[in-house]
C-alpha cells in the first residue's frame, strides 16, 4: 500500500514543475505533503508553493491555483483546494479511507511497504564495555538502537545488527595488575562485573600514585597484546563475565545480536591499517604518533597510533568499516552511542572517506538522561544499576495490575506486570526524542492516562474486550468478513489515523528517531478512544456493528504492531 503523503507528492511532482519550471527550490521539496494540523485543513497539505514562488517572485496563491487548475485529481482525493497564503489542501474520500483500513487489516505488514528490499543496514549498538557495567549511555543504546533494529526488519532491510564490545583496549593491563593484587574470589563469583569494576578502578588509582605501578600494568598489557597465555586466559575469563552479565539484560530485554564482534575481532588488522594510511600519505608521525590530519574537514586530527605504539579507538572503527564494507556491502552503517562520542564519529567517518569508502555512514547520538537523583555518569562511579530498575518496574507494575485486576490468577498478574513493567522503562526513554535531555519519573513512566506503555497497554486490551463482549452476543458473528465502512466524524478519523501508519514507520526509521513511532501511537489511541465513546458498538444495528468491530480490530493490530517495534509487548489482556 502506497502512503497517501507518497501518492499525493508523486502526484504534485509533475504538476509542479510544470508551474514552475526553472525553480530554485527543488522539486523534491516543493512537493512534500504533510499531515494537515487542523482537520479544517483537509487531511494532508502541500506547504511547498510558497519557497518557491517567493525565490521567483510570483504571487504564490496565483501559483497555487495554476497548480490545481483543470487537474484531474488522484483517485483517492475528494478535493483539493489553494488556502491562505498558497497551502493546498486535501480532502480524502471516505471510500479511500475505508479501503486503507480494510488493506492494514489483509496485509502482514500492516500495509507497511517494504522500502527497505534489497538493502543491507550494519547497526553498530548497545557495545558496552568489558569488565564494567553498562551505563545509562549503553542501556539507552541497546533501547534505541534495538527499536531501529525492528523499524528497519520490518521495512525489509537486511539487517545485521552488531555489538561492537569495547574488549581490546588499554584498560586490560589495570584490570591484570588489579586481579592478580586484589581479586576477591567469592564476589567475582556473587557479582562479577562490579567485582572487576572495582578491582579495576583500585589499580587504576594506584597507577595514578605510583609510577611503578603503572608501568607494570603497560607490561601487562604488551603481554596479552603479545598473546602471552596467562593474560589471554584471564582476558577471556573476564570477557565471559561480562557477556553472562549482559546477557541477563539483553535477554530481558528481548534483544539479539547477529554478530558480537568486539574491538578485539580487528586487532591483528591495526597495524597493517596504519602502515597503508601512512603509505597513502594520509597518516603523518607527529610528535612520535601517526596522525590523520583533517584540515580539510575542519576536525582535530585523528589519532591512529599513540607514541607508545598503542592503537587508538579510531583504529579499530577505522579497520572494522573496512571489514563490513568487504563483507556485507552494505548501503549503510549505523552507529548508536551518547552524544560524547560526536567528533570520535566525524573524524574516522573522514578517514574513511578518504580511503574510498562511499557507504553511508549514520551516527545516531542521544543525549544524557536525567533520573530524580540526578544525572549518572561512570566517572562518578554511581553506575546505574539496570537489573534494579527493571526489578523496580515491575514490582511497580504489579501493584497496578493487582489493583486493576484482582480477579486476575496471580501467575498473569505477574506476568503481566513484567511486561506492563520492561515496557514502561522502554517507552519512558522512545517515546521522546532521542537528542534531547530527558528526564526519567516513575509517575510518568507508569502513568495510566499519559503517554506511557501502559496507558497504550490498557488500550489494547479494552479493544480485545470489546471484542470478547462481542462474541459473546453475536456468536455468530463474523466482524472480520465485514466491509469496513467509514461514515461519522470519530470513525473517519481514525480510519485517517491508521492510515498514517506506514508514514510513522518509515519517518521514525529514516530519521532515526522512534518517538516519531511513540507520538503516532500516542495519537491513534487517543482517536481511538474518542471513536470509542462517540459511537455505539454493540448497540449499532447489523452491518455497522461488524464495521466498527473491525475498524477496531484493525486498531488493535496497529497498536500491538507498533509497540511491538519499540520492543513492548501487549499482553492480551490486562
Ligand atoms: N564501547 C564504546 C563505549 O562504550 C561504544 C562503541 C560504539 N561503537 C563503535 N563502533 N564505536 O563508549
Amino acid at each position: 500500500m502506497r502512503p497517501f503523503e507518497q501518492i499525493l507528492t508523486d502526484w504534485l511532482k509533475p504538476r509542479l514543475a510544470a508551474a514552475f519550471p526553472d525553480s530554485p527550490v527543488p522539486l523534491a521539496k516543493m512537493a512534500v505533503v504533510v499531515a494537515a494540523a487542523n482537520p479544517e485543513f483537509g487531511d494532508y497539505q502541500c506547504n511547498g508553493i510558497m519557497g518557491a514562488a517567493k525565490a521567483m517572485r510570483r504571487n504564490p496563491r496565483e501559483a497555487a491555483e495554476t497548480v490545481l487548475a483543470g487537474a484531474d485529481l488522484p483517485d483517492c482525493v475528494e478535493k483539493a483546494e489553494v488556502a491562505g497564503a498558497g497551502f493546498i489542501n486535501f480532502f480524502l474520500k471516505n471510500d479511500a479511507l475505508a479501503a486503507a483500513a480494510g488493506e492494514i487489516a489483509r496485509d502482514p505488514h500492516c500495509g507497511v511497504p517494504q522500502i527497505g528490499a534489497g538493502k543491507t543496514v550494519v547497526l553498530d549498538y548497545s557495545s558496552p564495555n568489558v569488565a564494567k557495567p553498562m551505563h545509562i549511555g549503553h542501556i539507552r543504546s541497546t533501547v534505541i538502537g534495538n527499536a531501529l533494529d525492528r523499524l528497519h526488519r520490518f521495512l525489509g532491510y537486511r539487517v545485521l545488527s552488531d555489538n561492537h564490545l569495547g574488549d581490546w583496549g588499554t584498560q586490560f593491563g589495570i584490570i591484570i595488575m588489579g586481579f592478580r593484587n586484589f581479586v576477591d574470589e567469592a564476589a567475582l563469583r556473587e557479582t562479577p562485573v562490579e567485582e572487576l569494576e572495582r578491582i579495576y578502578v583500585k589499580s587504576y588509582e594506584q597507577s595514578k600514585a605510583d609510577p611503578e605501578w603503572l608501568a607494570a600494568c603497560r607490561r601487562e598489557l604488551v603481554k596479552l597484546q603479545g598473546g602471552d597465555p596467562d593474560n589471554l586466559a584471564l582476558w577471556k575469563r573476564f570477557i565471559a563475565l561480562s557477556m553472562d552479565e549482559f546477557d541477563k539484560i539483553y535477554k530481558r530485554l528481548g534483544v539479539r545480536f547477529d554478530l558480537v564482534r568486539g574491538e578485539s575481532h580487528y586487532r591483528d588488522q591495526l597495524a597493517g591499517l596504519v602502515a597503508r594510511l601512512a603509505e597513502l600519505g594520509l597518516a603523518r608521525e607527529s610528535e612520535g604518533a601517526q596522525v590523520v590530519f583533517l584540515e580539510e574537514e575542519k576536525l582535530l586530527p585523528c589519532l591512529i597510533r599513540k607514541s607508545d605504539g598503542g592503537y587508538n579507538y579510531a583504529t579499530t572503527d577505522i579497520a572494522t568499516v573496512l571489514n563490513r564494507v568487504e563483507e556485507f556491502k552494505p548501503d549503510r552503517i549505523v552507529y548508536v552511542t551518547d552524544e560524547r562520542q560526536q567528533l570520535h564519529f566525524k573524524q574516522f567517518f573522514a578517514v574513511v572517506r578518504r580511503l574510498g569508502v562511499t557507504t553511508e555512514l549514520v551516527h545516531v547520538w542521544f543525549g544524557l538522561m536525567r533520573l530524580p537523583e540526578g544525572t549518572f555518569s561512570t566517572r562518578q562511579g554511581n553506575v546505574i544499576k539496570l537489573e534494579r530498575l527493571l526489578d523496580e518496574a515491575e514490582q511497580r507494575a504489579l501493584a497496578l495490575v493487582q489493583s486493576s485486576s484482582p480477579e486476575m490468577p496471580a501467575e498473569t498478574q505477574k506476568e503481566v506486570a513484567r511486561a506492563v513493567g520492561l515496557g514502561a522503562v522502554r517507552y519512558a526513554d522512545l517515546s521522546q526524542n532521542p537528542q534531547t535531555l530527558i528526564t526519567f519519573t516513575w509517575d510518568k513512566a507508569l502513568a495510566l492516562n499519559g503517554n506511557s506503555a501502559p496507558y497504550l497497554q490498557y488500550a489494547c486490551a479494552r479493544i480485545a474486550s470489546v471484542r470478547d463482549k462481542y462474541r459473546d452476543r453475536f456468536p455468530a458473528g463474523d466482524y472480520e468478513a465485514a466491509p469496513i465502512r467509514v461514515e461519522e466524524a470519530a470513525g473517519r478519523a481514525l480510519a485517517l489515523r491508521l492510515a498514517r501508519f506506514s508514514e510513522a514507520v518509515i519517518r521514525a526509521t529514516e530519521t532515526y528517531r522512534p518517538n516519531v513511532l511513540a507520538d503516532y501511537l500516542y495519537d491513534l489511541s487517543q482517536a481511538y478512544s474518542s471513536y470509542y465513546q462517540n459511537v455505539p458498538f454493540l448497540t449499532a444495528p447489523e452491518g455497522v456493528r461488524e464495521s466498527r468491530l473491525h475498524l477496531s480490530a484493525v486498531t488493535e493490530r496497529v497498536l500491538r504492531q507498533g509497540l511491538g517495534l519499540l520492543g513492548i509487548e501487549t499482553p492480551e489482556r490486562i
